[in-house]
This record gives C-alpha cells, structure tokens and sequence, in this order.
C-alpha cells in the first residue's frame, strides 16, 4: 500500500506567511495590552516536538503518564509561594491558561467553603469576574470605584454591615485593567475587624501588578501574610509567553476539601481543566531562572521609569496623561481611531490606556508623543 504524502498548497503557505508579516510587524506597536513580547524562549522549542500534558494535580506524582513537566511547574509555583509569602507547606496551586482562569480558580474555591457566601468587587473590576460569577451562580454586590479605580472602603464598608449574617467573599484587585489601581488588603481587613466579621475569603486577581508590586519599595501589600486566600497572576503579561499562562495559588487546606481521587489519571482532580499545558511552565521556570528577582526589579524600575517620562513627554504636548502611584498603566484620554488603530489601543467609554510594559523603549514613547502632538485638540 502506498503512503500519500500529504502537504500544505502554496496558497495555504502564503497565507501563513502573510499571517507572520502581520505578527512580526503589529508587534512593534502594541501599547494598549500588558503583554509584553520581551522574551526569547528560543531554546525551548525543541520541547514542541513532543505531546506534553501536565493534566491532573502538580503535587500528585504517582501518574503513569511521563510526558509532562510537573517538576518545573512546581518550581514556579515555589518561587510564586515565596514572593507570596505563602509558606510552601501550606500551598497549592497550579499553572493556569491565564488570569481569567486563575480568577475563576479563587471563586470557585470560595464557594465551596462558603456557599451562600456573598461576592464584593468594584466598579473597576475585570469582565472575568462578572463572568465567573456567572458561571458559579454566586451572589455578588457591585462596591464604588474612587475616581483612581480603587474601591470605595465607605461603600465596602456601609454593604458588608447590611449584610454581616453572610461570609463575605472580597475580590481585590490589585491592579485594575484600566487604571492599575489596588484595593488595599490591609483597608479591607480592618473593615472586617470593625464590623466584627470573622470569617471571610479574599482572592486577590493580581493579573499584572503580582509581577510589579513585590518589586517596588514601599508599594501596597496584598501577600498571603496580609490575610488573602488565593491569588491570581498572568504569566504572558509581564514576563512575557507567546502562549497566555498564569499562575493560581491558594492555601492546600483549602483545596484539600474540593480533591476527588480520579484513577484514569491516577492523580487528584483539583485543577479546572484536565489536560493542561505543559509546555508554559517550561516558559515560566525560564523567565524566573533567567532574571530572578533581581532581574524583575531592575526590569519593574526600567518601566516605572519610563512610564514618568511617557507622562512628562505627553503632558508636554497638550495630553493629559496621569497614573496611579506604583502603575506602569497610563490613563489618557481617549485618542482618535487612528491612534487607537496604529498603537492597538484599549478604550474604556473616555478613557484610554497605554501600557509602559518590558517592551516599551523610550523611541517607542517618543514615537507615540509625536502622533499624539499631531491630534487636533478638543
Ligand atoms: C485585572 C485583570 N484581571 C484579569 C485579567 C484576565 O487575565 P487573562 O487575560 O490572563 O485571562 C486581566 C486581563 O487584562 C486583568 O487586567
């Protein structure tokens, strides 16, 4: 019998490669999402020659599956856990598709523990949540947005007293997508002491600040020291992967309680999905190998210090671009299509950000000042 080799036409691989000039070439403007493209995870694409599956719980390593890298994605999930200041004993968690997942992850989890829990998030929060509020059926309440983008600690406070006969359940955002700005744990925790609220869940959702804040002197804390339950990180933001990830970690304790043995996989099921990625841990273990802490401080300083002159360079042309204090998020007000178009701009209603990420040299900024000088002004 004869084998019949199969192959792409030339219409097929044209249009892969007109796909990758569109790629190579937007890249270089993209200042509206906080993904950066700062990364060369080159030397791991030999791992893509291989099915790869890290299904099941990362902690369970009696599965008689070899090809995953379980091990890797322990390390990550270590080095999280110490940033984090969760003792490793005492943690749990798992390398998610992304932020949305890993949210998700945080909500389902306190649902299980408080069922008739009541979910409070902000105004600000990101559409995963109203999502995953959804799909849990859990009950919620919308808190005030600060014209900053952080809570209202009144209007927490006033809702939370209506109703203290139910566990509340906070989402703090420690960075909103709009306008990076953080929920403070510790305001929130002493709303609870004061109203005598003692039993609660708070999920951080830290998409892109998880990967800012711990290098910033004097910067807010929302660490598993300061009283959160679980978090939630996006490894594509930050750090930078060309396929979205994330991280989630919650308290062991607490997952212990949602575990169901599943003997096909000979592991737990504990994690959303059950085939899972097993080739961004490898990407992930790189970024943390490669730059280590020290490495993310001097690259969250570059950014902080470029996310300032963007500010001084815009306001000089007429834009009023501001951010909050420790965001490498710049607010401005929305631009023209033109300018949304060329920079891959988000808009919110008025609003607009740009986004100082990794990628972000100082000739970007200035090439973005310049279009914005030429807007007509209102
Ligand atoms: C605050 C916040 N949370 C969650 C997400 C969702 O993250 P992902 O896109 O990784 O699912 C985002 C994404 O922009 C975000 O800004």
């Amino acid at each position: 019998m004869g084998h019949t080799q199969y192959s792409l036409s030339t219409q097929d691989r044209n249009e892969l490669d007109k796909l990758f000039e569109i790629l190579e070439h937007r890249s270089n403007f993209q200042l509206g999402y906080p993904v950066s493209t700062h990364f060369d995870y080159s030397s791991l694409f030999r791992f893509l020659h291989y099915s790869v599956n890290n299904a099941g719980d990362p902690f369970v390593s009696n599965n008689s599956f070899c090809l995953h890298t379980r091990a890797f994605e322990l390390e990550v999930l270590k080095w999280y856990a110490r940033l984090f200041r969760s003792p490793w004993e005492e943690s749990w968690g798992y390398i998610t598709n992304g932020g949305t997942e890993g949210n998700l992850y945080g909500l389902y989890l306190a649902r299980e523990l408080y069922p008739d829990g009541i979910l409070y998030h902000s105004q600000d929060v990101h559409y995963s949540v109203p999502k995953s509020l959804r799909l849990l059926r859990m009950q919620h309440t919308t808190i005030r947005s600060q014209p900053n983008g952080e809570m209202s600690y009144q209007h927490l406070y006033e809702t939370i007293k209506i109703r203290r006969d139910v566990c509340p359940i906070i989402l703090a955002n420690i960075g909103t997508t709009m306008k990076e700005a953080v929920d403070r744990v510790a305001r929130i925790r002493e709303i609870l002491a004061e109203l005598s609220v003692f039993s609660f869940y708070i999920h951080a959702d830290a998409a892109l600040s998880g990967m800012t804040l711990p290098f910033i002197d004097g910067s807010p804390l929302f660490d598993f020291s300061t009283g959160i339950d679980s978090i939630s990180v996006s490894g594509h933001k930050f750090i930078g992967s060309p396929i979205p990830c994330g991280i989630v970690l919650a308290k062991q304790k607490n997952v212990d309680k949602i575990a169901r043995p599943i003997e096909y996989i000979g592991s737990l099921d504990t994690t959303i999905s059950g085939s899972r990625n097993g080739i961004t841990p490898l990407f992930l273990w790189y970024a943390i190998r490669k730059y280590g802490r020290e490495g993310f401080r001097a690259m969250v300083t570059r950014c902080l210090n470029r996310a300032e002159y963007a500010i001084v360079e815009l306001n000089k042309v007429g834009c009023k671009a501001w951010r909050n204090p420790c965001a490498i998020t710049l607010v401005i007000p929305r631009p023209p299509k033109s300018i949304i178009w060329k920079w891959q701009i988000a808009v919110n209603a008025e609003d607009a950000h740009i986004v100082i990420k990794p990628d972000v040299t100082t000739e970007l900024i200035d090439e973005f000042v310049d279009d914005m000088q030429k807007v007509p002004r209102k």
